[in-house]
């Protein structure tokens, strides 16, 4: 196996690997697993592997979920479709990290391309480790202890129906995680708001808000400077897709961005997500 980092920051490329082996090899596993924390996403080229070796190879990282609003590829629970039509329907072009609305976000996925343009819709990678790291110290020391709302409405509800929406939320309850949290693996410091958070909930302090008008400028413009640190290119990586590409991303320490610059071309990917834990 070759590794070839993309960037001072994140990313690598690992070639000579057959991902349909690594359920197979637990020393293969293990040395993509370091690998994946290290690198925080991992990229490979030319896996024509089926749907069940995707899936087994996922699995290796624990169990597998669906998703409330994408559809699951049929036979292969645990195995999502992100197709993209002739339709306007490109819509994942914000930074995130995949389902941090859920009580326990996602910890890592396997997305694969099936078919793509031939340029165009290009994914990003952020390392939000080092977004945290590069803070300064003032906002580092006012945003601990902080905490975040997170919900799916805002975004997915979007293209659904007023019942559609509240079925949605009814079954996906807001959540609140840390605006900080902590990689449950190797105790990392991560900056952890994005697209899906709605306000801080324990922001109303004597030391924050003087008067009441305080509350919704000051939290708001730190909640959106603290969103917009992903956007900041030293953080990131950015990958152009092949059919059988496949990356592997560490869903705590990064968030990504679709590149949604391809319509009307049509694209094809299938995601396996990992169950998480809860953030602390
Ligand atoms: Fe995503």
């Amino acid at each position: 196996m070759k590794i070839n980092p993309l960037t001072c920051s994140i990313g690598a490329e690992l070639t000579g690997v057959n991902l349909a082996d690594v359920a197979r090899d637990k020393t293969l596993f293990a040395e993509i697993r370091a690998l994946l924390l290290k690198h925080r996403v991992l990229f490979f080229r030319d896996q024509d592997m089926t749907r069940a070796d995707h899936v087994a190879f996922a699995s290796c990282f624990g169990e597998l979920e669906d998703h409330p609003v994408a559809n699951t590829v049929p036979g292969h629970p645990g195995l999502i479709e992100i197709y993209k039509s002739e339709k306007r329907d490109h819509f994942e072009n914000t930074y995130h990290s995949d389902a941090s609305w859920r009580a326990n976000p996602p910890k890592g996925a396997v997305l694969r391309c099936i078919s793509c343009p031939e340029v165009g819709g290009d994914t990003i990678w952020v390392n939000m480790v080092e977004a945290y790291r590069n803070l300064p110290e003032e906002i580092k020391s006012k945003i601990a202890g902080l905490r975040a709302k997170h919900g799916i409405e805002h975004s997915f509800g979007a293209v659904l129906t007023q019942e559609e929406r509240e079925e949605l939320v009814r079954k996906n309850p807001l959540v609140d995680h840390p605006v900080v949290r902590t990689h449950p693996e190797t105790e990392e410091k991560i900056l952890y708001v994005g697209p899906f958070s709605t306000h801080f909930i324990n922001y109303h302090t004597p030391e924050n808000v003087r008067f009441g008008q305080d509350k919704t400028p000051g939290a708001s413009l730190l909640l959106n400077y603290l969103i917009s640190q992903a956007a900041i290119p030293e953080y990131q990586v950015r990958f152009r897709w092949q059919p059988n590409s496949v990356a592997i991303w560490d869903n705590v320490a990064t968030q990504h961005y679709a590149v949604s610059d391809y319509w009307p071309a049509p694209r094809r990917m299938e995601r396996a997500t990992i169950k998480g834990e809860r953030p602390f």
